[in-house]
C-alpha cells in the first residue's frame, strides 16, 4: 500500500512541479518551504491516516508536539532537498518511517524523478522497488567518495585538507535522501550530515541496521532519532576512518 501511496506522491509533485511555486523563509534564507511541501504532507496524512486511523503523525510542516518515544508515530519529510527541489526540480525525494516507542519499524526513501522506492523493514532487511536489495561494500577511504556538506566541513572536520586528500573525492547534492540513496548503493562510502530531524534521519537508522551500515555520532557513539547533532551514515570501516579527521564536537 505504501509503495503505491509514494508512486503516486511522485506523480502529484511531478505535476506541482511545474505550476509557480509558492515560496516561504521558514528560519533563514537557507531553510524554503514550498506550497508543494505543504500540500504533500497534508495528502500523505490523510491517505495514512485513512489506511490506519490510529496513528499519530510527525510531519515536518505541521505538528511537532508529538511524542516519539510512546506508541506508533508515523514521520514524514514531504519533501526533503526544498533548495533542490526550488532551483533544480530534481535531487530532492520523499523520507518515511514508521516508528513504535521511538524505534523505527519501517522505513522509505523515495527518489522522486527517479520514482525509485528503498524499503526497510526492522528485522526483514530491505527491498528496492519491492525486489530483495543487498549490497557488498568497498570498504576503503582511498576509494570511496564522501559526502560532505560545507557546513560539515568548516565546523566539524578538523584536518579538512588531509580529509580531502585522503579520499577518493567529495560529493554533496544536498539532501539526505539522495545522499543517503547513494550510500545505500555504495556510490558513495559515508555521508556526513550536520543538523537532522527526525524526519530526516529515521530511515537512515533502520537501513543502517538492515544493511550493515553504521549512523555514528562524532565522538563514535551510535546516533538515535531525536538527537540533532552532525554524524555520519555509511561503512562502518570509512565512518571510523573519517571521525579520525574531525573534531568530536
Ligand atoms: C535538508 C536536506 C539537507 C540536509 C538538511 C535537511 P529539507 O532537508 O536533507 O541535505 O543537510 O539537514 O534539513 O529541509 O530540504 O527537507
Ligand atoms: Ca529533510
Ligand atoms: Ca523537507
Amino acid at each position: 500500500m505504501i509503495h503505491d501511496l509514494l508512486l503516486e506522491t511522485c506523480a502529484l509533485i511531478k505535476e506541482k512541479m511545474n505550476q509557480e511555486l509558492e515560496i516561504s523563509v521558514k528560519t533563514s534564507h537557507r531553510d524554503l518551504v514550498t506550497n508543494v511541501d505543504q500540500e504533500i504532507e497534508v495528502f500523505l496524512s490523510r491517505r495514512l491516516r485513512a489506511a490506519y486511523p490510529h496513528i499519530k503523525i510527525l510531519g515536518e510542516e505541521t505538528d511537532k508536539e508529538i511524542n516519539l518515544h510512546q506508541g506508533e508515530v508515523w514521520i514524514i519529510d514531504p519533501i526533503d532537498g526544498t533548495s533542490n527541489f526550488i532551483k533544480q526540480r530534481r535531487n530532492f525525494g520523499i523520507l518515511l518511517a514508521k516508528t513504535v516507542d521511538g524505534e523505527a519499524i519501517d522505513g522509505y526513501i523515495c527518489d522522486v524523478i527517479n520514482e525509485t522506492i528503498y524499503h526497510g523493514s526492522k528485522g526483514k532487511g530491505v527491498t528496492k522497488d519491492k525486489q530483495p536489495f543487498k549490497k557488498t561494500y568497498d570498504s576503503s577511504l582511498k576509494k570511496s567518495l564522501v559526502a560532505l556538506s560545507d557546513g560539515f566541513l568548516l565546523r566539524h572536520v578538523s584536518k579538512p585538507f588531509e580529509l580531502i586528500r585522503d579520499c577518493l573525492g567529495t560529493r554533496y547534492t544536498g539532501a539526505c535522501s539522495i545522499d543517503g540513496i547513494a550510500v545505500l548503493e555504495g556510490w558513495l562510502g559515508a555521508y556526513g550530515i550536520r543538523i537532522s530531524s527526525p524526519w530526516d534521519i529515521a530511515p537512515h537508522l533502520l537501513f543502517a541496521d538492515e544493511l550493515g551500515l553504521v549512523c555514528l555520532n562524532l565522538d563514535g557513539t551510535k546516533r538515535t532519532i531525536d538527537q540533532d547533532s552532525p554524524f555520519f551514515f555509511g561503512q562502518k570501516e570509512i565512518v571510523e576512518a573519517l571521525l579520525m579527521y574531525c573534531s568530536g564536537e
